[in-house]
């Protein structure tokens, strides 16, 4: 069954109020809700309700018990068949959380209850329009042992609590706002907290909690300071405020994702609140401040204004994403924090779009919701937020943003909704930009300069072409923002007049509105170096044919940062791909100059000496052969790293800087040590005492986990003696474990696969936590491409065998492990033959779930 946009009907019914009744029992919950229902329409139709692994005790309309002639009960549905226009509903269900493996709904982590309902869980709860434009009022009361389950939650504010007979208490928790069902959540258990307040800019006084494992909370400090960080964020910026006065987060161990922003009760995935500098990586608390904040920004995108229909997906989570984006850069370094979310847009959404997987940032059709919770939807989808900004200005895009807050509050509504703000704020039609969410796959982008010394004019001819996609052959020209300047060789910026501009200007904002078209330029004074896409401002790739020497001049003089590091990769692609071999020297030289500045932003330089990773150059390459870019990106690694080794092995080797701290100061000096380790891992196993001397030095799992990543990748011998002690130091914190599991199946040496396949069986492999799986599966398959597209094809089978172990448990997490597979295709016909029958061999099963199967389908398509 596919769901499809164009299908999409309001609902027949409507619930405005809901009050809930738990009472929890690990296999025997029994859930009784109370719905107030009403017809939309006047001719009263069956009422359809979703529910999934439920078992129904009763129902009663209006007190008076339903028999069983008056209902329905189908595979996903129970459909009452005449009910009155508007009548109370009484539902008693009973369900499972201690067996319920999917990980949505409610079930247990560590012997806590806990809930995911989006997209569609709310329905393995009870019965219920479990649909995002059902907005109703929620009432929760808990009954639970007290003794076992002494903390209750849900969303909203306690309103009431007490003890019980049997030992057992409840709490009442009651949420003022209507929200969709996807959006409640419970949690209860033994935690260890800690709290905090914020005082709003309208003064309400905000009681802040977060519930932890017991033994935990001192390591959710950081992320209660990103919190508060957050909502101060939001005030500053946006002018949102927060509406109750809770805001909990709970964190759970064992979480198919991310995090959730459940109304007033966000839940986290372990990983993404834990953090001490013994425990995380800076990665780690940079993620824990951007995904603590992009949860919380949800309260008005997604919760305030939430979605009208899940195709809708990405008005809530590009959204999100780009307002998540802009704070990391106002708390950290912009320049950097761009570079790093276009390496990310990069690395997981150009694949994806280039791939049998591609799809618009909103889709058009899926089967299963939970397999659209994808790089093109979130990132791509804060791309497309970017890039209207910068289209309509600031000031517009300002103006639109307020608009949407106060119109559509309390409202599921569209992206078309969303930009109708802004077509009244600009003053313009933006017809033509809504292609940017119907239309699917990267638009290529060529550029070619002309100068006219005697008439010092300069003609920038710019075109565009996006390759058909699945479903979409033909495709139209997209609006493009370009921010373009022009330097000259030495450096000096040069100005020009744009055709229609009235003063020459040093940096322009342009549109490329159709296929081609030529811009031109007067009074340019000398022959320029173009830079087109300043700032990386639209997601697209980019052929600019500039010669070895005028990107040497950008690394060394372009104002704008992105571009100063776009240019040494696009030189490094070019020695890499065989376009350009003979710049590796200047390559080699151009990087000794970043370390000649690096002390100004150790962060930027860090990112400067990294080359573009092996699936960039897999996606980049025509006939991609991966043993063969390794070897020519290894190659070059290491002449670049023999060339620069008097100047790294200090900076390698400087001692770890003490207090630490998380900033982003200290985080990016640690970020150039580790990226002085990686190039000198290149240099083979000579190094490896040098590594371990850090490895057993580092006061930081910053520089433990970038000196195991340089054993690991020297091929050192000393990589397994210090992989022990790191787990005998670690062995009872799972977080770092899945670590142990990463750094071993994302090192690039021989016979990964061999190791890979040791660590499955390793007793502390655990197919029923996600964070662990993913810790093996997408470290192996994402990060270790050498490995995972062998020759033989072991990689293909390693990761379908896992996806089949899972996927009688875990539907959602199975299907997502397959994602990988979407390069599939660019292979040579051999390994492409491997890839198929792994493909088929999961096809094959009669039992595979839903989830999996589109995957596979649509993989294989
Ligand atoms: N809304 C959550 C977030 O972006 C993610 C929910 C994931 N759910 C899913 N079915 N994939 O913060
Ligand atoms: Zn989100």
């Amino acid at each position: 069954t596919t769901v499809r946009l164009s299908e999409y009907t309001p609902p027949a019914y409507l619930i405005d109020e809901i009050a809930l009744v738990f009472s929890l029992e690990p296999e025997a919950t029994l859930v009784a809700a109370r719905s107030h229902v009403r017809c939309t329409g006047d001719t009263p139709a069956p009422l359809v309700l979703n529910g999934e692994r439920l078992e129904l005790q009763s129902i009663a309309i209006d007190g008076a018990l339903l028999t069983t002639d008056k209902y329905e009960l189908e595979p996903g549905k129970l459909i009452i068949l005449d009910p009155p226009v508007q009548f109370r509903l009484d539902i008693v269900t009973r369900i499972s959380p201690a067996t319920n493996t999917h990980l949505d709904g409610l079930y247990m982590s560590g012997g806590r209850f806990c809930t995911q309902c989006e997209a569609e869980g709310f329905r393995a709860i009870t019965y219920m329009l479990d649909r995002p434009d059902v907005l109703a009022r929620y009432a929760v009361r808990i009954e639970a042992n007290k003794a076992a389950y002494p903390t209750l939650l849900s969303n909203g504010n306690k309103t009431e609590s007490g003890d019980m007979e049997n030992g057992r208490h409840f709490a009442v928790w009651v949420d003022p706002h209507p929200k969709p069902s996807y959006l409640f959540a419970l949690c209860a258990g033994k935690y260890e907290s800690i709290h905090d307040a914020f005082v709003t800019k309208g003064g309400r006084n905000v009681a802040l909690g977060i519930y932890v494992d017991p033994g935990d909370s001192e390591r959710a400090r950081y992320a209660m300071d990103a919190l508060k960080r957050s909502m101060k964020w939001d005030e500053d910026t946006f002018q949102r405020e927060y509406d109750l006065d809770v805001f909990n987060i709970v964190a759970v161990r064992d979480f198919n994702f991310g995090a959730m922003e459940n109304k007033g009760l966000n839940i986290f995935n372990s990983s993404l609140i834990l953090a001490d500098a013994e425990t995380a990586t800076d990665a780690d608390f940079e993620a824990i401040e951007a995904v603590v904040g992009h949860e919380y920004f949800h309260n008005w995108t997604g919760n305030r204004i939430t979605c009208r229909d899940w195709f809708q997906l990405c008005l809530k989570e590009g959204l999100t994403v780009y307002r998540e984006q802009e704070f990391s850069a106002d708390q950290r370094s912009r320049p950097v924090q761009r570079i790093k979310d276009v390496k990310r847009l990069r690395a997981r959404q150009f694949g994806e779009d280039a791939g049998p997987l591609a799809h618009a940032v909103r889709p058009s059709s899926y089967q299963k919701i939970d397999n659209f919770y994808t790089a093109t939807v979130y990132e791509k989808g804060g791309e497309v937020i970017r890039m209207l900004k910068r289209l309509i200005g600031k000031d517009a895009f300002e103006r639109g943003m307020q608009l949407y807050f106060e119109r559509r509050d309390g409202t599921a509504s569209t992206v078309e909704d969303f930009i109708g703000c802004f077509e009244e704020t600009a003053g313009r039609k933006l017809d033509d930009f809504m292609r940017w969410y119907d239309q699917a796959g990267t638009p290529a982008l060529k550029v070619h300069g002309d100068y006219d010394a005697a008439a010092k004019t300069y003609h920038l001819t710019v075109s565009q072409r996006t390759a058909p996609t699945p479903g979409q052959t033909s495709k139209h020209a997209l609006p493009i923002p370009l921010q373009v300047g022009f330097i000259a060789p030495d450096g000096a910026i040069i100005a020009g007049k744009a055709e229609g501009d009235d003063i020459a200007r040093t940096e322009h904002h342009l549109v490329l509105n159709d296929a081609q078209r030529t811009f031109r330029f007067s009074g340019v004074l000398e022959e320029p170096i173009p830079t087109v896409l300043r700032g990386f401002s639209a997601p697209v790739t980019l052929d600019q044919n500039l010669t070895i020497k005028q990107r040497l001049a950008q690394i060394a003089h372009d104002p704008d940062p992105f571009t100063r590091w776009e240019a040494g990769q696009a030189i490094a692609r070019g020695v890499l791909l065989g376009e350009a071999p003979e710049a590796a020297p200047a390559l080699a030289e151009a990087l000794g100059r970043e370390l000649d500045r690096a002390q100004q932003d150790p962060a930027f330089a860090a990112l400067a000496l990294r080359l573009p990773d092996l699936n960039e150059l897999l996606l980049a390459a025509e006939d991609p052969d991966p043993e063969a870019l390794h070897i020519s990106r290894e190659t070059l690694r290491r002449a670049i790293a023999s060339k620069l080794r008097d100047r790294l092995l200090p900076i390698a080797s400087t001692p770890s800087e003490t207090p630490f701290s998380p900033g982003a100061d200290a985080a990016g000096r640690r970020s150039l040590k580790a990226a002085a380790l990686d190039l000198l891992a290149a240099l083979g196993p000579e190094l490896g005492e040098t590594f371990v001397t850090v490895f057993d030095g580092a006061q930081s799992m910053t520089e433990a986990m970038a000196a195991l990543d340089a054993l690991g990748a020297s091929g050192s011998d000393k990589f397994d003696a210090a992989l022990t002690r790191f787990y005998e130091r670690w062995r009872a914190n799972p977080l770092v474990i899945d670590k142990w599991f990463a750094v071993q199946a994302a090192s690039p040496r021989d016979n990964a696969l061999d190791r890979a396949e040791r660590l499955r069986t390793h007793a502390e492999f655990n197919t029923r936590n996600p964070n662990r799986v993913r810790a093996l599966a997408a470290a192996f398959a994402m990060r270790n491409p050498r490995a995972f597209h062998e020759r033989d094809g072991g990689g293909y089978r390693f990761l379908a065998a896992l996806a089949q172990d899972i996927d009688p448990h875990n539907p959602a997490l199975a299907a997502r492990l397959l994602t990988p597979f979407e390069s599939w295709k660019r292979f040579d016909a051999s390994r492409q033959a491997h890839a198929r029958a792994a493909l088929e061999h999961l096809a094959a099963l009669p039992t595979l779930s839903k989830n999996t199967r589109e995957m596979v389908e649509r993989t294989l398509a």
